[in-house]
């Protein structure tokens, strides 16, 4: 029986000319699988493409409601920022993907898994490590990582075997889209010091000059309506995108660290991942006690390194999203975001969980703090400072 793999496939000219090179280089077949992560095209088309270049079967998932619920919901209530920026936009879609491989798999009787990402990128290090996590009998393939083909080379080859690609010969970006948002590589912006040109944005066009108000409302931490209307999270993410890329805001520009030990200059657009992490973090703050909600901050950076790294499906990212869920018990409530050209802020809170008490928080006549035992509790929890100050701080060696 001939070997059956599974492709991982965008529709692009690499993954196009995978699906061909993999059967005459290694005479297998190839079952193509595209996911809908709400990176907008045309599926058809996709389809068509893969059977072009020689697929057995073209499979497409609709993944949107997937990836907004099991992927970008723990994320958000983790408030995931890598290198306290990245919205984690490529790394939150791989797990999703890897698990329509996965089930592709098992549905099309293959024993291998293939993906078209290179050897310098993080997107290798999530497809091969997620797939061993959920499937550790299936072979890893990387046709990409091998053929020392460039992009000339590819188009060449797609050309030769009919395939037909929409790429041109000048390589522009490397874009990855999702509905978290939009990463946008190389082309000018390889040199660290060169601005992004204005063509390289899509999502951050400004079109917007007055000001608005959004108000975000959340159970349990996760999103789940605008205005009072509620959605579904996939779509909330979509209006979110659309109302605040509306002003410009959500783009990011940075030096950043990959999981193989490059510093690569990356951009962002993720207006609506931006707005509601803001919101979110803000809902917080009313609602979580002090000791946790400082402790979450501290598991906040590590959760979103276990994520770029490709560690979703590992023990450790699932105990820590564990800790997240219990922690958002009562974050439910609604924040007012204020947009204006170039801005998205918070500008108020409410929640019927507030741990914001007037009584307490007040300087006028409904203060209800008992003042008096500010002063024992003061004098206790400097006693020790001020022990050392007699005994030892006037003797130090100078
Ligand atoms: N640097 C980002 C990450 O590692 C984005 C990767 C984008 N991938 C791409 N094919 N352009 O998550």
């Amino acid at each position: 029986m001939t070997k059956r793999v599974v492709l991982a496939y965008s529709g692009g000219l690499d993954t196009s000319v995978a699906v061909r090179w993999m059967i005459e280089e290694w005479g297998v077949e190839v079952v193509t699988v595209a996911c809908d992560v709400g990176q907008g095209g045309d599926f058809e088309e996709v389809c068509e493409r893969a059977r072009a270049a020689g697929a057995v079967e073209a499979v497409v998932a609709d993944a949107r409601a997937e990836f907004a619920d099991d992927f970008v919901a723990p994320a958000l209530k983790a408030n995931a920022l890598y290198e306290g920026r990245y919205p984690l936009v490529s790394a939150l879609s791989r797990p999703v993907i890897v698990r329509h491989l996965v089930n592709a798999a098992r549905t099309h009787g293959a024993t291998a898994v293939a993906h078209g990402c290179t050897g310098k990128g993080n997107d290798q290090v999530r497809f091969e490590v997620g797939i061993r996590a959920l499937a550790p009998d299936l072979e890893v393939l990387a046709p990409v990582r091998v053929w020392g083909m460039t992009r000339e080379d590819c188009i060449d080859y797609a050309e030769r075997f009919s395939i037909p690609i929409a790429a041109t010969r000048e390589k522009l970006y490397s874009i990855d889209d999702n509905l978290w948002g939009r990463a946008i590589e190389c082309g000018e912006m390889e040199d660290p010091w060169a601005e992004p040109p204005a063509g390289v944005w899509s999502l951050t066009v400004p079109s917007e000059t007055g000001t608005e108000e959004i108000t975000v409302g959340f159970e349990r931490g996760v999103p789940t309506a605008i205005d009072g209307v509620p959605m579904a999270l996939h779509e909330l993410v979509g209006v979110m995108n659309r109302r605040v890329g509306a002003y410009g805001f959500g783009r990011l520009d940075m030096v950043e660290n990959r999981r193989v030990g490059i510093k690569s200059r990356e951009t962002y657009e993720a207006p609506g991942a931006l707005a509601l992490i803001a919101a979110h973090q803000d809902l917080e703050a009313l609602c979580l006690e002090r000791d946790l909600a400082h402790e979450k901050q501290r598991l906040e950076g590590r959760y979103a390194d276990l994520v770029y790294d490709g560690q979703w499906y590992s023990p450790l990212k699932a105990s820590l999203d564990a800790f997240v869920d219990a922690s958002q018990e009562f974050v439910t409530g609604e924040v007012r975001l204020r947009l204006s050209p170039g801005s998205c802020h918070v500008v108020g809170r409410r929640s019927e969980f507030s741990l914001y008490d007037y009584g307490l928080a007040t300087y006028d006549a409904a203060d209800s703090f008992n003042h008096a035992d500010a002063e024992g509790f003061v004098r206790l929890w400097g006693l020790g400072i001020e022990t050392w100050a007699a005994n030892q701080a006037t003797k130090r060696e100078a």
